[in-house]
């Protein structure tokens, strides 16, 4: 089918046009390193896109990688974020926020190729991210693969059971956690476990059995929820580890990020009466890393897998 001349120039027109805003936008955009005074920035935006990350969760990022941490300015205006953490060979992406007011110029594809080329001159051989329904196609088109959805629950914990065999983890036993994370994983995860550690001791407990740890799972306060991830652990040890996170959160509100896959630990989160609030989608650029879904009992959040 041919158009006819003159609605073919009108398009021609048009798409000259958007090329040309394309251009004068991304012109207008600056990236820059965040440093500890855009923490408010990144609050605010967090904020307005109603996700759970605290000051504690931003301070945390920017210590993991202080210098893979970028704001945009468009117009010489702060109104985007981004951060990066660099696990050995993998990389997650995260915290890909941008102001409604600056939405649909650019600034969110600015963001992720900055960061891109931030991890490709470190030669990482994988970058991995939780994608939103609005982050996906951005992804897409800058080279990233769908790998695996994943469900967040939300709801209000019920009094269930306390894990006889569950027990609170010590420092001395910090270590052995992270190796066993690594082991599961397929990627080193301390840099990330060892902050989470530091920052919430009191909330990491795990399931050990003749001296060998069978999984672990942690909480951690949100601004809307308790995140309750990550959670690693063996069949057996996943459903006890998760129903007792379940029961120390008794009567608060509660997120849960569960690989859909994991068909065991969603039954858990749905006869504790919680809901699915949104799926996210596990996606991959460079290298593809298998994840070990069914020892991946809770996420630990959507910024690090
Ligand atoms: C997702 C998000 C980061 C995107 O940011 P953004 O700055 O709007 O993204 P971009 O402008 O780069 O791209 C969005 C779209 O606008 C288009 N666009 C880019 N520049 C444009 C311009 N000057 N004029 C018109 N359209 C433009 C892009 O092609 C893209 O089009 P598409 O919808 O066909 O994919 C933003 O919507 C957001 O903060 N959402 C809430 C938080 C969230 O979900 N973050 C993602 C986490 S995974």
């Amino acid at each position: 089918m041919s158009l006819c001349p003159e609605y073919s120039y009108h398009l021609e027109n048009m798409a000259i046009k958007l090329a040309g805003n394309l251009i004068e936008s991304a012109k207008m955009i600056k990236i820059r390193q965040m440093t500890i005074d855009d923490v408010q920035l990144g609050l605010k935006l967090t904020r307005q896109a109603g996700w759970n990350q605290t000051e504690s969760d931003w301070l945390r990022f920017m210590k993991m990688e202080p210098e893979g941490c970028f704001v945009a300015e468009f117009g010489g205006r702060s109104v985007g974020t981004t951060t990066t953490c660099i696990l050995g060979h993998v990389a997650w992406i995260a915290m890909v926020l941008v102001d409604v007011d600056a939405r649909g110029k650019g600034v969110g594809t600015e963001l992720l190729k900055y960061s891109l080329n931030y991890l490709d001159k470190r030669k990482v051989k994988t970058v991995r991210l939780d994608a939103t329904s609005a982050g996906q196609p951005i992804y897409e088109k800058l080279g990233f693969t769908p790998e695996y959805q994943l469900a967040r629950f939300e709801g209000i914990a019920p009094s269930g059971k306390r894990g006889a065999l569950v027990s609170k983890a010590t420092p001395a036993i910090y270590v052995s956690i992270i190796e066993f994370d690594t082991q599961m994983n397929r990627t080193n995860r301390g840099k990330m476990l060892s902050r989470l550690f530091e920052d919430f001791p009191e909330d990491i407990h795990i399931i050990w059995d003749g001296g060998k740890i069978e999984g672990f799972i942690l909480t951690r306060p949100g601004a809307n929820a308790i995140q309750i991830g990550p959670c690693i652990a063996t069949i057996d040890a996943g459903p006890v580890l998760l129903s007792d996170a379940l029961s120390r959160c008794a009567a608060e509100p509660v997120f849960i990020d569960i690989p859909v896959d994991n068909t065991n630990a969603v039954k858990i989160a749905e006869s504790s009466g919680l809901r699915i609030q949104r799926y996210f989608m596990r996606m991959y650029r460079g290298e593809y890393v298998k994840d070990h879904i069914q020892a991946l009992w809770a996420g630990s959040g959507p910024e690090k897998g």
